[in-house]
């Protein structure tokens, strides 16, 4: 097992290893003494796999009451997070007692925001099942649920007391599931991790081990650390994202998250090479790796139907709009590029 410690506004450890829900009500009871009632927040397909046996071993220590909502997006609704408050009232939690957050990133941005609330905050547990949410949506205590303008629109920062990643989770996930976490984990050896790129050519086997895991926790943790309420140096985890969040919205969805990250990092890629800031050999590189995971790189919309959505985006400032730029494999920067100078950036 390997321990990521986070020392944010809140300090708390992220376990990650096999095996990992064995005893875990009494993990949790030695930490959280005072707490005697669980909300354990689950979705329909994570539950059928793993929530008995959580539900047991918290059981043993706790008084536990679940939460069960359909698998997808379309949970991450406000409806399901007052449906999720009424419930803790009406189970009477008090401050001392926790949410329990199973599956991906998300339950666990919506037990997040709950948890944010519910009586102005109590603490959380999360317990990500899939790979995205292990390397990205656990740690750094975002939470959000969508509106019907956007998603995430309605949201918190609170952090999470205790992360445990049972790793032995990822066996189960689907290819397209495992595949889009492994979009996050190439685009750490990008940001950050020149020897963790290198490492990934391995293949999904060892984007899923113990090892690549800790690392992407690592530096997804050095990041927040240094600015956790994503006022600037966070916001180099965007690489990739700002056309990402284009295609995205303009396949209405369909194109799933990991995806659009892997065109949107190749389009950046490109992009800066064609600026002279990236080398064109690093630049075929990190498209070589995106196409060893398998994706198909090719970009269904124009460079100029992605702006238009770009600037429509919440995280445009002004005239001007942030880019994550990758200058090599491991040092990426954020730059501030004039909107009319935006559409050089991105290249098919
Ligand atoms: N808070 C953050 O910092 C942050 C960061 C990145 C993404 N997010 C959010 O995370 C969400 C996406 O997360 P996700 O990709 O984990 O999606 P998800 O939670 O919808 O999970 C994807 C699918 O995998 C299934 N699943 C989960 N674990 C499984 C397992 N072990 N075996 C089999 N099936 C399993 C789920 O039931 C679901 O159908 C988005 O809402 C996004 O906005 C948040």
């Amino acid at each position: 097992m390997k321990t990521v410690h986070v020392e944010a506004s809140k300090a708390y450890d992220i376990l990650i290893g096999k095996g990992l829900y064995e005893g875990l009500g009494g993990r949790i009871k030695e930490q959280f003494p005072k707490a005697k009632k669980i909300l354990l927040l689950s979705d329909e397909t994570v539950y059928g796999l793993y929530g008995e046996r959580v539900s047991g071993e918290l059981s043993a220590h706790f008084s536990v009451c679940t939460f069960v909502v359909p698998a997808g997006e379309e949970s991450k609704s406000v409806e399901n997070y007052i449906a999720l408050l009424e419930t803790m009232a009406k189970d009477r939690l008090t401050r001392s007692d926790l949410l329990v957050a199973l599956g991906g990133g998300v339950v666990g941005d919506l037990g997040g925001f709950a948890a944010a609330s519910y009586l102005r905050g109590i603490e959380f547990v999360q317990l990500p099942t899939t790979l995205l949410a292990a390397v990205d949506s656990s740690v750094g205590g975002k939470t959000a649920v969508n509106l019907s303008a956007g998603k995430n629109l309605a949201g918190a920062f609170h952090q999470p007391s205790l992360v445990v990643l049972d790793t032995d989770c990822f066996e189960t996930l689907s290819e397209q599931v495992l595949r889009d976490g492994c979009a996050e984990i190439i685009k750490y050896g990008i940001l950050s991790d020149r020897a963790l790129f290198e490492a990934l050519f391995a293949g999904k086997d060892y984007a899923k081990s113990e090892e690549c895991v800790a690392r992407c926790v690592q530096i997804k943790r050095d990041y927040v650390q240094a600015d956790e309420f994503d006022k600037g140096l966070r916001q180099c985890l965007n690489l990739g994202h700002t056309a990402a969040h284009a295609i995205e919205k303009l396949s209405n969805y369909s194109i799933s998250h990991g995806y659009a990250v892997a065109i949107g990092t190749a389009l950046i890629a490109r992009g800066a090479t064609e600026k002279g800031l990236l080398s064109a050999e690093q630049c075929a590189s990190i498209l070589k790796l995106l196409q060893v995971f398998g994706f198909d790189l090719h970009c269904p919309y124009t460079v100029e139907e992605m702006i238009d959505v770009m600037l429509s985006d919440k995280k445009r400032a002004g005239d001007q709009v942030m880019l994550v730029i990758p200058f090599e494999i491991g040092r990426c920067e954020l730059v501030k590029v004039p909107v009319e100078a935006l559409g050089g950036y991105f290249k098919m």
